[in-house]
């Protein structure tokens, strides 16, 4: 038992069961839903793709930087594919420039614990108009809206792409959190998921405030874009509906009581929680784990991603 890889699977089938007690006294996932048995180490550094993403999305939009101008050293390999600055007002920029600095900060941190070194290797990650453009034209069933949709020409078109992101983060936090083993680990990255998940409300708080108006050039409003894409998204995910637009039904609301839906949530309003394949299938475009696409055309980096596209 003292051989390396025995440990390893027996501690694989640990990680596996203690998830199955978890979801016990809830409803049973279906299994292209659960997650991927890992261990804590892989499941942050899994979650790293999302944070590099989130980080050089959000701060070229606002300022036109990337990590390594804010942080020397924090990253290298292949710069984002179409990144550029949005046409943001200046209170927005302000923002967006802030959740991007935040993110950097959970970035460093992660390597000050040790859980990964400096530079940190980017996977290629593909921020363009273009990649976006492919997500709303499946969400309008069109091959392509008259002019192409793109998420810099103005807030409420960038707001609804970044607090779809951003909810990825926040749903694979909730979904991790409690498996992490190791009291100052868990603490480390609850900090990250709690800061990241007020981001969150704050993408989406900025776009309640326009959530009427029509989104420039089109007819549709803010509200039917981030219903549409939701549905996008959802179907992607293949584990129900946990994307939900901002004017909802009164039983997707708060109580079944309000139409008003800035902070998503399920009938008892608590975070939804999604796991590694659900994201790859969104974040790829292809609703398939193993198909890289979309924002992370070569996909994932890490243990966990890797082990799952070989099985
Ligand atoms: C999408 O549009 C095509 C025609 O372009 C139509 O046949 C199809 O039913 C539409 N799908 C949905 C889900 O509306
Ligand atoms: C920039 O945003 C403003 C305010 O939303 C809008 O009036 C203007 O047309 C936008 N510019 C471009 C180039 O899209
Ligand atoms: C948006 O419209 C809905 C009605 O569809 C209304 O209840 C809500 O107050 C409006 N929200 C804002 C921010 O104007
Ligand atoms: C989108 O809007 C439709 C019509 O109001 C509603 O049935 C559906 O639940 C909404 N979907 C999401 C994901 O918000
Ligand atoms: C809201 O409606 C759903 C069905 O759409 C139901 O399952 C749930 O219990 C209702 N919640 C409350 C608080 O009434
Ligand atoms: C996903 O893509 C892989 C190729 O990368 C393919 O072998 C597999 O059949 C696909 N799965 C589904 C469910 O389409």
């Amino acid at each position: 038992m003292a051989n390396p890889s025995c440990l390893l699977y027996a501690f694989l089938l640990l990680v596996a069961f203690q998830s199955t007690m978890m979801n016990a006294n809830t409803v049973i996932q279906p299994p292209q839903c659960r997650p991927v048995a890992a261990s804590s180490r892989e499941k942050i550094i899994f979650s790293v793709n999302l944070l590099l993403y989130q980080a050089e999305f959000l701060l070229h939009a606002s300022v036109d930087a990337g990590i390594n101008d804010i942080s020397p050293g924090l990253v290298q390999g292949p710069d984002p594919i179409g990144a550029t600055i949005a046409n943001f007002s200046n209170p927005v920029r302000r923002v967006v420039e802030e959740l991007g600095l935040a993110t950097v900060g959970h970035l460093r941190a992660l390597v000050q614990a040790g859980i990964l070194d400096a530079p940190i290797t980017r996977p290629q990650m593909d921020v363009s108009a273009e990649a976006y453009a492919g997500f709303v034209n499946v969400a309008f069933n069109v091959s392509t809206l008259t002019p192409p949709f793109n998420i810099y020409a103005n807030t409420p078109s960038f707001v609804a792409a970044a607090k779809g992101f951003s909810a990825f983060i926040q749903q694979y936090y909730a979904g991790i959190i409690p498996s992490i083993v190791g009291n100052d680990q868990q603490q480390l990255v609850t900090q990250i998921g709690l800061s990241q998940s007020a981001g969150l409300g704050v993408l989406r708080t900025l776009l309640n405030d326009v959530i009427n108006s029509t989104v420039q050039p089109y007819t549709f409003t803010a509200a039917e874009l981030s219903n549409r894409t939701s549905e996008v998204v959802n179907r992607l995910g293949g584990c129900g509906v946990k994307a939900e637009g901002l004017i909802v039904p009164l039983q997707l609301g708060a109580e079944n009581r309000t139409t008003s839906n800035v902070v998503p949530g399920d009938v008892n309003s608590l975070a939804f929680v999604r796991f590694e394949r659900e994201i790859l299938r969104m974040v790829f475009g292809t609703g398939n784990a193993t198909m890289p696409g979309g924002l992370f055309p070569r996909g994932f980096f890490g243990s966990l991603y890797q082990r799952n596209r070989d099985s």
